[in-house]
């Protein structure tokens, strides 16, 4: 053989049988092969196991799915290469022309954007209600056919809890499918509810270490075969390589969750009993007005603390600038600590009256907690609450 050969035809080496690696190797290949035309037209049809390109399914990419679907428990799951990647396959896939979407003025703002921009394109219409708003929800959905109802809990930025028993109950009864993007309580939570596909952007607690981007939608396997196809065409896949680093982000995804949710309730007491702020939203803390239905869904809070500084954005700005331990960046649910620029948490996208009713105000801030020593922490924030507020 010669080099030309050689080199694009290398040996193999093959692990015996009973010869098992610790950690699962990285398959960095795109495709894969089988002797015969029969075998791959069986494994294209399901009727065997086996892998041919990876835009559908790669070994390294299968581990991290079945790895999720066991932790947010159900049956499948599918991955791509972002948070907002699997919003959009997700929704593209479940919509058509003149199907009504729910979504919420808590929502991620980019999800938003998505359903008004790139679904309203295609002739899906939306409506837009706080999740606070119950009877809202109960109306309209008593009163126009809505094909899914997507939200979150608790809500980016300002931790508002969702009622996942009565929402995923109402959506059941008027025949919607729920969405629900999971990402800030996590993998590991609200599992037992009705809901019909979990959305996650693992770039945050799952990858956990801000290096890595993904997005999951976990289901039961028959609503998962569904979007299978179209996930295939739409190609926003996750590189093996990715995925290998965020399963490699999950072996201490339990501790990290844990740990930033115990540091972040001592800030949010600490913020809380603070002269310089006016109200703190964290559903850990005893005295959020939701914190009794956060204890009922939730074992764990989260490490994102939101506040409202007294005197409104230019000292949250001034807070924020001060902050010398906290990343002043977009992103959460990392090990190292991170202030949003909060200029940057209002959204343009919403009328007065709805960004009022979304509860971000000129002075709201979003801290995202990580691993760092929780005395280091609050003396931080306590000298950049002096600099937004000098006596
Ligand atoms: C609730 C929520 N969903 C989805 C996303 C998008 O994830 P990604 O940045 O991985 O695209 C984010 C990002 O901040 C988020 O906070």
């Amino acid at each position: 053989m010669k080099g030309e050969t050689r080199v694009n035809h290398p040996p193999t080496v093959e692990v015996p049988a009973d010869n098992h690696p610790v950690v699962a190797p990285v398959y960095q290949t795109v495709k894969f092969e089988f002797d015969t035309v029969e075998d791959t037209l069986k494994a294209l049809r399901g009727e065997r196991p086996g892998f041919f390109y990876a835009r559908s399914s790669n070994p390294t990419t299968r581990q991290l799915e079945l790895t999720l679907a066991a932790l947010q428990g159900r049956d499948d799951c599918l991955v791509c290469a972002s948070g907002v990647g699997v919003i959009a396959q997700t929704l593209l896939s479940l919509t058509r022309a003149e199907d009504h979407v729910l979504c919420f003025v808590e929502s991620y703002g980019p999800t938003r954007q998505l359903i008004r921009r790139i679904l309203g394109k295609y002739g899906v219409a939306h409506s837009l209600l706080s999740i606070e708003d119950l009877a809202g929800i109960e109306t309209l959905l008593a009163a126009r056919a809505t094909r899914l109802v997507l939200f979150e809990s608790p809500t980016n930025p300002v931790n508002r809890i969702a009622d996942i028993a009565a929402i995923t109950r109402l959506a059941r009864a008027h025949g919607a499918l729920t969405v629900m993007d999971n990402t800030f309580a996590g993998v590991h939570q609200h599992g037992r509810y009705d809901v019909d596909l979990y959305l996650h952007s693992l770039t945050k607690y799952v990858a956990g270490h801000g290096d890595v981007m993904g997005g999951a939608v976990i289901g039961e396997t028959r609503l998962i075969r569904s979007l299978r196809p179209d996930f295939t065409v739409l190609g926003g896949i996750l590189d093996p390589h990715a995925a290998f680093l965020i399963q490699r982000g999950l072996k201490s995804y339990f501790v990290r969750y844990r740990a930033q949710s115990e540091t972040a309730l001592r800030i949010a007491q600490f913020l809380a009993a603070h002269p310089s702020v006016e109200r703190v939203r964290y559903p850990g803390l005893a005295s959020d007005p939701q914190h009794a239905l956060a204890r009922s869904q939730m074992s764990d809070f989260g490490a994102i603390v939101s506040f409202d500084l007294r005197g409104g954005a230019s000292h949250a700005q001034l807070f924020a600038e001060a902050l010398q331990l906290f990343a002043m960046t977009p992103s959460l649910g990392a090990t190292e600590s991170l202030v949003m620029p909060p200029q940057l948490l209002g959204s343009r996208d919403l009328s007065e009256e709805q960004q009022r009713l979304s509860g971000v105000g000129p002075g709201t801030v979003r801290l995202s907690i990580g691993l760092e020593d929780v005395g280091d922490l609050l003396s931080d924030i306590e000298q950049a609450l002096a600099a937004a507020h000098p006596a």
